[in-house]
């Protein structure tokens, strides 16, 4: 592949940057170090014209956003919490499949006044109940919302949900379904317009990368 100009993909560590690295190999682009064991944020790829910046999974929308990087894979959730602001949503990657739930103890239910929801997807959640029309307190954490309804922090929560091994650990249950969730690439806006070709380039090589692994 050929690119005729530079390029910037945002990307976060573990499993998307994994997922990621397969599909970006059929497109001809490798990193030259590896993310795990590298402390460095910005990576040389094999294409001169082509470098990745590593960084948190919920701010490579913002990057791509503010043209720092001209694409990112970000997670549909993420993006959802986004807004997609500033951004093309090009390509559905198909990697790092979950669903986003609704899920709460045994025998919990949606129905009831006030309902207290601990959840990192603080505006997902609030659109689905809003949606339902039922007034709902949102609670913000950051991590491990499986515990929230455990020790009576709130009454269900919003959480991925892949195998449900962990809602299943901790004695939960998935009640509602919200999305789908997979990885998808985004675009800047501009770099759309300015880098028009590279950027067809490279999502046609990976969409071409995703058919053969389906
Ligand atoms: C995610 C999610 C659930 C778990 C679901 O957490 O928040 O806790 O995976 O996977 P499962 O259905 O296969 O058990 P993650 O490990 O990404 O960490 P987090 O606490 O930062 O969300």
């Amino acid at each position: 592949m050929n690119f005729d100009t530079p390029i910037t993909i945002a990307l976060s560590k573990g499993r998307i940057f994994e997922q990621t690295l397969p599909l970006l190999a059929h497109a001809g682009i490798e990193p030259t170090d590896d993310p795990e064991t590298s402390r460095k944020l910005i990576m040389d790829t094999n294409h001169p014209q082509v470098k990745l910046v590593i960084i948190r999974a919920t701010d490579v929308p913002t990057y791509v956003q503010w043209g720092a990087a001209d694409l990112g894979v970000a997670g549909k959730d993420v993006l959802l919490e986004h807004g997609g602001e500033g951004l093309y949503e090009p390509l559905d990657l198909q990697i790092a499949r979950c669903r986003l739930m609704v899920a709460g103890a045994a025998g919990a239910t949606l129905e009831g006044n006030r309902l207290r929801i601990a959840t990192k997807y603080v505006e997902s959640a609030r659109r689905f109940f809003a949606a339902r029309g039922q007034q709902v307190e949102i609670i913000k954490l950051y991590g491990s919302m499986e515990l929230a309804p455990l020790v009576g922090l709130s009454d269900l929560i919003v959480d991925l949900v892949e195998s449900g091994n962990t809602l299943k650990a901790n004695g939960l249950v998935p009640l509602e379904h919200i999305a789908d969730i997979s990885s998808r690439m985004v675009v800047n806006k501009a770099s759309w317009k300015m880098k028009h070709g590279t950027v067809m380039q490279l999502l046609d090589a990976l969409q071409e990368a995703i058919g053969k692994a389906a």
